[in-house]
């Protein structure tokens, strides 16, 4: 199957972006070699679904390298960096599925291309790929092995899919590793989506009311950053325990209600839907610029905004203004993921553990796939560890290790006070 990309003519652009990017992947060089040497995935075909980004980049062709046949597409229709997708195709052979700004209908048909590759492996970032072959493509399932989730909202799909005794081959996911999300989903996550604000908007942040719904490690993250930027923060939340810990992080808390009266920002990083609905946006301030940083575009209602709307017009590349009674809501990157979207997504240095853990679970479902279920499974500690151990080595960060006696003492009941 022929590639769909923009221009094949930004592919020198999208080279020395991927080339930067790698740099700043130390964790990724390592595992790149070494697969390298061993071709563990020789023989296998691998379809992804990923953002296609400078950082994506890198672990496709790792996995290349790693002895894989690999098909690509965006997993979201605005995250597309066309000069890597132009990269991918010319410099690497990667047959690739994607353009930016794509509608609707050509996003599904991207995936759906890149199943021609006969996959027997699967690697995702929100399940849409998986919920297609499950769907509407069932004749490509037998020959799966094996597949990896990436992102939060893809894993609570797939667990329903497994909770429902439907899904039909076992799934790693990568976002429950603990070098994964407890840095990519809170620092990544935490810098990138301000940069997209940024980029956006170009505003400044200090004085001003920015609301952070959902805190979880990318409301975490946000909330941080935002808070570091001389925002003042309110976070709203529906879990009693993560609302507590906001208050305890030293954060205003409240209702969405009474929140996004005060909000200057909004951004909604919640993975539902609705979060800032209808009857929310007569009560906005006017000048609120309202963002998304949950997976998929639901969380703000657009249809509800724009059925209340006189008057809708482009301010900017990634600005929309709507005129909802006297005031003016501005909503950034049509409500799709705003930092893959107005910026780059998460920087190189925390995707290289995200995509360590991503290359590390491809070769561990080779060697073991015939011991699993159907089920969604956690990346296995070893490999966790062994991404932590690696990046530490790089940042030339050394740490003690347990005397015998600690040792002992750890693994004893008995001594007390
Ligand atoms: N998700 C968030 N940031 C990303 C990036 N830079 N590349 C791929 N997936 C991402």
């Amino acid at each position: 199957m022929k590639s769909d990309v923009k221009n094949l003519l930004l592919n020198t652009k999208g080279r020395d972006r991927v080339e930067w990017a790698y740099r700043d992947m130390p964790v990724l060089q390592e595992v790149n070699s070494v697969l390298s040497r061993n071709k563990p995935l020789k023989n296998i075909n691998l379809a992804a679904c990923l953002h296609i980004t400078t950082e994506t980049a890198n672990l496709l062709i790792t996995l290349k390298n790693a002895g894989a046949k690999v098909a690509c597409c965006a997993s979201n229709p605005l995250s597309t960096q066309d000069d890597v997708a132009a990269h991918l195709v010319k410099d690497h052979g990667i047959t690739t599925f994607a353009i930016k700004g794509i509608n609707d209908r050509g996003y599904y048909k991207h995936i759906v291309n890149s199943l021609a590759i006969k996959p027997n492996m699967t690697m995702d970032d929100g399940c849409d790929l998986v919920t297609l072959l499950h769907k509407t493509r069932r004749k490509y399932l037998k020959e799966i092995i094996g597949g990896t989730e990436e992102t939060t909202t893809g894993v609570i799909r797939l667990q329903s899919m497994s909770k429902n005794q439907v899904l039909k081959y076992p799934i790693i996911a990568v976002n429950n590793a603990f070098t994964k999300h407890l840095f990519d989903n809170r620092y990544g996550t935490g810098q990138s989506v301000l940069d997209g604000i940024m980029r956006a908007t170009n505003r400044l942040l200090a004085g001003k009311t920015f609301v952070v719904c959902g805190y979880g490690w990318c409301g975490k993250g946000l909330a941080m950053r935002a808070n570091g930027l001389g925002a003042n923060v309110i976070v709203t939340e529906i879990d009693s325990t993560k609302a507590l810990e906001a208050k305890m992080d030293g954060f205003q808390v409240m209702t969405g209600s009474e929140a996004f009266k005060k909000g200057d920002f909004i951004c909604s990083v919640t993975g539902n839907i609705n979060v800032i609905d209808k009857h929310h946006f007569k009560t906005l301030k006017d000048g609120v610029i309202i963002s998304n940083a949950g997976h998929f575009n639901v969380e703000i209602n657009i249809k509800a905004l724009k059925k209340m709307s006189s008057k809708k017009r482009k301010l900017r590349t990634d600005i929309e203004e709507f005129t909802v009674g006297k005031k003016k809501v501005y909503l950034l990157s049509d409500g799709r993921l705003v930092n893959l979207s107005a910026a780059e997504g998460h920087p190189s240095s925390v995707m290289d553990m995200s995509f360590s853990n991503q290359a590390l679970c491809s070769e561990y479902i080779v060697k073991n796939h015939k011991k699993l279920k159907n089920e969604v499974y956690d990346v296995p500690l070893s490999i966790d560890n062994k991404v932590a151990r690696i990046k530490l080595k790089s940042m030339n960060v050394k740490i003690d290790k347990l005397t015998s006696e600690q040792t002992k003492y750890l693994n004893s009941w008995e001594s007390g006070t």
